[in-house]
């Protein structure tokens, strides 16, 4: 569906009914990255994913950094009549997830950090950023596909299910070219997100993929030790998107998180 918020357009699917999660893509992916959590999750809730300013059916506008995709996940809370929901990000949707707690706390019911991390860009990953910008204006968004692909899944994914590798790379390698340079810009800008993490104080659940080598599992670690209170799930046999390559596993951890809290 495509909706407006924000002036522009939104891509989003809104699924079931119940507690609401919005769930945020990562890099450079689109809402179809949550499809196999849209409608099936054992506990009611209504599953919203949207693309990402850029991405997906979002028209793009003007490129706002990390916060630009917060103002955006916040819009479409506004149009769909939703005063707080769980904010679920995974990589850069989690960059955006800590962004949309910095400027709209007040819509966050409890977060989910997928796969992600609160450090901002090493000098080094700047740079690679940079050269991936001029990487994908020469030769499009399939070079990019094609760079990223290994270390989007884990091993035994690559090992044993390459229908899903491919349906992953087919996902990236139509991300528009314009969407992945801002959004690389959105990466390399992004600022710390370590302070922010003692400020956190609704329930949050963090997830990772014991094979993620893109967040490994130190980085939940840290974010685990920062947020009073957060509860780590790792999920074993999983890369850097846990919820498609275990998606039985991801679905129960986070159906779980979400009864604990209407039991709160
Ligand atoms: C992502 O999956 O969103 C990216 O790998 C994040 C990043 O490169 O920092």
């Amino acid at each position: 569906m495509i909706t407006f918020g924000n002036g522009r357009a939104i891509g989003y699917d809104d699924v079931g009914s119940g507690v609401p999660v919005l769930f945020l893509h990562g890099f450079p992916h689109s809402r179809s990255l949550w499809s196999p959590q849209l409608g099936a999750l054992a506990t009611p809730a209504r599953t919203i994913s949207m693309d990402l300013r850029g991405f997906g059916e979002s028209a793009r506008g003007e490129p706002g950094g990390v916060d630009g995709y917060a103002d955006d996940a916040a819009a479409l809370l506004d149009v769909l009549g939703i005063e707080r929901a769980v904010i679920a990000g995974l990589s850069m949707g989690g960059y955006a997830t800590f962004a949309l707690w910095r400027r709209h706390r007040a819509r966050v019911r409890a977060l989910v950090l997928c796969d992600t991390k609160a450090t901002a860009d090493s000098e080094a990953a700047q740079g690679a950023r940079v050269e991936m910008q001029a990487l994908v204006k020469e030769r499009g968004s399939m070079a990019v596909a094609n760079q990223m692909i290994t270390g989007m899944v884990g091993r035994t994914t690559r090992e044993k299910n390459p229908e899903l590798v491919d349906e992953l790379h087919r996902m990236m390698s139509l991300a528009p070219v314009q969407g992945i340079v801002d959004a690389l810009d959105a990466l390399r800008t992004r600022p710390d997100s370590t302070p922010t993490l003692a400020t956190i104080d609704v329930p949050t659940m963090i997830v990772v993929g014991d094979e993620d080598v893109l967040t490994p599992v130190k980085d939940a670690r840290a974010m685990h030790l920062g947020i009073a209170g957060s509860r780590l799930e790792v999920i074993a046999g999983a890369g850097h998107v846990s919820n498609m390559e275990r998606p039985g596993t991801f679905n129960h951890v986070l159906s779980e998180f979400l009864v604990s809290l209407t039991a709160q």
